[in-house]
């Protein structure tokens, strides 16, 4: 009997072996290494063991299941490079950080992708549980930190993810080269301070699509170095809009080159489309940047570039002028309503003016107290433009095509 076993084992074996390393790929299962999954236990080192695991071992491409359940996980940083592919599988699961902000003394990330090529991450909510932290009181001058980071990650995909309460950005991805979100949902409350939906800075190529950003910062911002990157189909509000830069504020930044914004909405944010840069700032450039067929409901400054931009108000009134040159930006098919009056506002640098702007086919209307037509601003340029612009371009403004 014990030889017959062995036999069928062997046959069994000979014939699924080659099938299982060839079609069906290394899965790791978090519960099956021990993960509690009952909200209270750190799983976080399970998760990294598990993510070593299907990163280095058998034969790609291999993944990291997340069954659905509450996992609580400390920080945790996956880092490659992997043999293969590698996927993270966490749909129906929730993953949650700690809230004390004291566990996060040594890293500004909660959760850290670093140096993989071909990721894929699909479904999962990211809890960062950040209510406690945004108020400050633990701890005043510790950093908070990013829900998900992503540094020298190439050709990768994140979809059907849920980030919700970061206590500082969502996401946020640097260093990277071809990356595709969709379908991801963001939210987190209108007064929490730098949440941040989606940062981006020193990266090529990423697509951003069908997505719905909610929270109390930028919906979506590029730093530095944001080069091809195309944006379709997002909703963002409540939150500070959609934001290129801020830009200058430190040495040797990178061009910010090539942004396309297409087919999104803006529901009660502080700002539609903007591009702002320090006065005083370093120099760096801005171009082929376009906003087309936006939709503005409710939105505070809808069409905005603003090179004297200064929270807080702490820079010096008729210093230097922003160093940050802007070229060849087009803003067409904008409609909607705006809340202040100067619905479209170009506030361009006085040293360095921005060149070949275009607006086309806007059309946006002031909705808010005292009533009247929306108007519109300009220093330091001389728009292109075409069809119907509305409020009238410049109405309000100096022209000063300085070049
Ligand atoms: C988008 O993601 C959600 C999970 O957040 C999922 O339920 C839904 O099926 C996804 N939609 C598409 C079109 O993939
Ligand atoms: C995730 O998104 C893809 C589209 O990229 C979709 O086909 C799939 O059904 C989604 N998966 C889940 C589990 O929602
Ligand atoms: C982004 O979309 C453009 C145009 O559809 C495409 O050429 C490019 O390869 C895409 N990049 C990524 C990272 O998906
Ligand atoms: C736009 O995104 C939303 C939210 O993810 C989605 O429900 C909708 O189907 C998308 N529209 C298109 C045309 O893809
Ligand atoms: C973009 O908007 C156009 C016109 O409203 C619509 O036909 C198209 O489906 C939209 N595309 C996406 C990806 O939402
Ligand atoms: C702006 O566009 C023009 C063509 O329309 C091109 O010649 C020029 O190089 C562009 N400038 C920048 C800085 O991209
Ligand atoms: C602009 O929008 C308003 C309000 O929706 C509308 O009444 C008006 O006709 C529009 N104007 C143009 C030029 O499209």
């Amino acid at each position: 009997m014990g030889n017959h076993f062995w036999t069928r084992r062997a046959v069994c074996f000979l014939f699924i072996m080659p099938l299982i390393a060839g079609i069906n790929a290394v899965v790791v299962n978090v519960k099956t290494k021990g993960a509690k999954a009952d909200g209270k236990t750190d799983d976080g080192q399970v998760i990294l063991n598990a993510w070593k695991e299907a990163c280095s071992g058998g034969s790609p491409p291999s993944s990291v299941l997340i069954p659905p359940g509450t996992y609580l996980a400390f920080p945790i940083l996956m880092g490659g490079p992997c043999k293969g592919p590698i996927e993270i599988k966490a749909t129906g699961a929730t993953l949650k950080a700690p809230p004390e902000l004291k566990i996060f003394k040594t890293v500004n990330t909660w959760i850290t992708f670093l140096n993989i090529d071909r990721l894929t991450i699909n479904g999962g909510t990211f809890d960062g549980q950040g209510h406690d932290s945004w108020r400050n009181k633990e701890c005043p001058r510790c950093q908070r930190p990013v829900n998900i980071g992503f540094s020298s990650v190439r050709n990768s995909l994140i979809k059907n993810i849920t980030s919700v309460s970061s206590k500082y950005f969502h996401l946020a991805i640097g260093d990277s080269r071809n990356i595709r979100i969709e379908n991801i949902t963001i939210h987190a409350p209108e007064n929490s301070r730098n949440t941040d939906g989606i940062h981006i800075g020193r990266i090529n190529d990423v697509n951003i699509t069908n997505s719905i950003i909610k929270t109390g910062d930028d919906c979506i911002s590029f730093g530095d170095g944001s080069k091809n990157i195309r944006v379709e189909n997002v909703t963002c509000g409540p939150g500070h809009g959609i934001s290129v830069g801020s830009l200058g504020k430190y040495p040797n930044e990178r061009p910010v080159q090539g942004i396309w914004i297409k087919n999104c909405t803006l529901t009660g944010t502080q700002n539609g489309v903007r591009i702002k840069s320090w006065p005083d700032s370093t120099s760096t450039t801005v171009s082929d940047i376009h906003f087309e067929d936006i939709v503005m409901d409710r939105v505070g400054n809808p069409i905005i570039i603003d090179q004297e931009y200064c929270p807080g108000h702490t820079c010096k009134k008729g210093g230097p002028s922003s160093r940050v040159k802007i070229s060849n930006v087009s803003f067409r098919r904008i409609r909607g309503t705006s809340t202040t009056k100067v619905a479209l506002k170009l506030a361009c640098s006085a040293g360095l003016p921005c060149e070949n702007i275009e607006l086309a086919d806007i059309n946006l209307t002031y909705q808010g107290p005292g009533g009247g037509p929306a108007t519109s601003k300009c220093d330091n340029v001389k728009p292109n433009v075409v069809g119907q612009v509305v409020p009238a371009a410049c109405s309000g403004g100096s022209v000063h095509p300085r070049i």
